[in-house]
């Protein structure tokens, strides 16, 4: 019998994403082997009796880390005395929508999770975003939880990053494994820069192995930008099981420590590093020693990625402007 355990809360818990992440989270994919689950669901009041049926799945797993299962629509019950929170509850955006075109319709969801968090929640509590647009509603609830560190809170970057690696390793007939320390930089958005020149593969810069540099500048940069786009066109829905999947790896990423050299892509508060506006969630190159996170420092950029940078950071700048009316 295990002697850890935490606490999480997870909202939009019958949604598609929900859907595949509870599963993994409760046979011990996120938190180890050795850490007992306690699942805390928030759904709309609409979708709680489909939530019972995910429930009933989940028991009928007998899974030997999962103690205790809690559904509810009211968010105090949700977020009280969680560890993690993972905000994935928010509408998805259908073909032809960018996803800041989703800020208008689910930002009052992340200022009112936001607020529940900051009186419910530990105040050692950490928070990932997934619903979109991730990097400003993880502004949004880091804004309404004062109580909780700013550096707490996390918006997910790690699908792109995960996408990047595949086609970095598919151009250049590697394997997934032999990619190492792609960044996503910025926002999971169309702006995003996923880091090549910064990369390696087999321990070499991405160049070495893929001598087309226009097709890195060119098509790798947008195929990664456009994934999620090209997912909903292909499927009629946005993507589900490899959201899920990068959760599970953020979250991994975060409570063990980071391998010497190693790094990883998620949202975080900015401090100003690397001349980004201070409180922005900014995608960045980040190491963890189990507990605590760092911004990798001393990375350096060409003029084609500070162009790059500088785009997403006008684009996150301007949303974080958008919302701040909210946020009172
Ligand atoms: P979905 O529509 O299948 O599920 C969303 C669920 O959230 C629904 O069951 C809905 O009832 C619930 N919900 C809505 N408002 C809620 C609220 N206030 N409280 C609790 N639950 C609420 O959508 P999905 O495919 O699971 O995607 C969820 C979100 O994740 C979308 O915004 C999508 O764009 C985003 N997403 C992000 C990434 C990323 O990389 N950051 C990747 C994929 C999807
Ligand atoms: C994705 O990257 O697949 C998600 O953010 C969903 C979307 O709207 O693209």
């Amino acid at each position: 019998m295990s002697t850890k355990s935490v606490r999480v809360a997870i909202t939009g818990a019958a949604g598609q994403i929900g859907y595949a992440i509870l599963f993994r989270i409760a046979s011990g994919q996120m938190f180890g082997p050795d850490t007992a689950v306690h699942l805390n669901l928030l759904e709309l009041e609409v979708a709680l009796p489909a939530l019972e049926g995910v429930k009933m799945e989940l028991d009928d797993c007998a899974f030997p880390l999962l103690q205790s299962i809690t559904t509810t629509s009211d968010a105090n019950v949700a977020f009280k005395d969680v560890d993690w929170a993972l905000l994935i509850g928010a509408f998805p955006r259908k073909a032809g929508m960018e996803r800041k075109d989703l800020l208008e319709k689910n930002a009052g969801i992340f200022t009112g999770q936001g607020k529940a968090i900051n009186d419910n929640a530990k105040n050692t509590c950490k928070v990932l975003v997934v619903g979109n647009p991730c990097n400003t509603n993880a502004y949004i609830a880091k804004s309404m939880a004062p109580n909780i560190p700013a550096r707490n809170f996390f918006a997910m970057t790690m699908l792109d990053q995960n996408r990047a690696v595949t086609q970095l390793a598919q151009k250049a007939n590697a394997h997934n494994t032999d990619v190492s320390n792609v960044t996503i930089w910025g926002n999971h958005s169309s702006t995003q820069y996923p880091d090549f020149y910064n990369a390696t593969i087999s321990g070499k810069p991405v160049t070495e192995s893929i001598s087309d540099e226009e097709w890195l500048k060119g098509d790798f940069i947008k195929t990664v930008q456009q994934r999620g786009a090209a997912i909903i066109k292909a499927r009629g829905l946005s993507s589900a099981a490899s959201a899920a999947n990068a959760a599970v790896d953020t979250v991994r990423n975060l409570v063990t420590p980071t391998p010497e050299g190693k790094h990883f892509s998620v949202a975080v508060c900015s401090d100003g590093s690397y001349g980004i506006p201070e409180g922005l969630m900014f995608g960045y190159p980040v190491r963890s020693n189990g507990e605590e996170w760092e911004i990798v420092q001393g990375i350096s950029h060409n003029e084609f990625a500070q162009e790059k940078i500088a785009a997403t950071t006008k684009e996150l700048s301007e949303e974080r402007d958008a919302v701040q009316h909210l946020l009172t």
